[in-house]
């Protein structure tokens, strides 16, 4: 689903070099949910924004569903990024003045959809996260944990290939993070791939494979039950 080899991106700063990421080399598979965790600066952030096409790396190959973005121009990118990638942030970015529903929708707007369609599709993706009684409220008429919802809804609106999702709980409470990592376990047990950026551990254990950054690089790649046997075997001998 996602190949990425020995990918690079230095920013420059005046006459200073930032190196972001040092040679990444990661594989996710289709179904993978996958947390991407590493301490504040440590290329999270910068990583999620190549896979999503936001942004070019400096260097190095990168292939989603077996395209090679890497190649792809501005334009090219923005329409891979459009059919192919959900993606939802910490801060949610919806339209203030604008109802859910018409928040859901834009991305429709953009693929150039009917309004009819767009409107069954948007509806149907805001009960999919359990906002059906709310399609016409604005973001300020909802709590933080609902609107998170909303974003989640509009990533998902197109059928994205993959979610990415850079610490979309890290403004929430713990019963609502707990809501919304619900909803991110059930979209892939119906098979979706996700990758997600956390800080919390509590969060990461949802996922099936732990991605540890630092400085720039992957320093370790676990799977989740492997990590769960080690830490119960520790508990054993201990
Ligand atoms: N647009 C940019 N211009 C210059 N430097 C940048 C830019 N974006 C990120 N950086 C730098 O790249 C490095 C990695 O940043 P990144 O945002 O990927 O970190 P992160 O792991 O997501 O951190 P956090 O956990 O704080 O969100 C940092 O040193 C940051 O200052
Ligand atoms: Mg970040």
């Amino acid at each position: 689903m996602v190949r990425i080899e020995n990918m690079r991106k230095t920013y420059q700063i005046g006459d200073q070099e930032i190196h972001a990421l040092r040679g990444v080399n990661l594989n996710i598979e289709e179904g993978d949910f996958v947390a991407i965790m590493g301490s504040s600066g440590s290329g999270k952030s910068t990583m999620m924004n190549m896979i999503g096409g936001l942004d070019k790396p400096s260097s190095g190959e990168f292939y989603l569903d077996g395209y090679p973005i890497s190649m792809a121009h501005g334009d090219e990118r923005a329409i891979i990024r459009n059919r192919k990638i959900g993606f939802v942030f910490q801060n949610v970015n919806l339209l203030p003045r604008t109802s859910a529903v018409e928040n859901v929708e834009l991305p429709l707007l953009y693929a150039g959809i009917s309004a009819k369609e767009r409107r069954k599709k948007a509806v149907r993706a805001l009960e999919g996260v359990g906002l059906g009684e709310h399609l016409n409220n604005k973001p300020n008429e909802l709590s933080g944990g609902q609107q998170q919802r909303v974003s989640i809804a509009r990533a998902l609106v197109n059928n994205p290939v993959i979610l990415l999702a850079d610490e979309p709980t890290g403004a929430l409470d713990t019963k609502t993070s707990i809501e919304i990592m619900s909803i991110f376990q059930q979209l892939n047990d119906a098979g979706k791939t996700v990758i997600l950026v956390t800080h919390e551990p509590d969060i990461a254990e949802y996922a099936k494979r732990i991605v540890r950054f630092r400085d720039g690089e992957v320093i370790s790649n676990e799977v989740v039950s492997q990590r769960r046997m080690a830490k119960l075997e520790e508990e054993v001998i201990s």
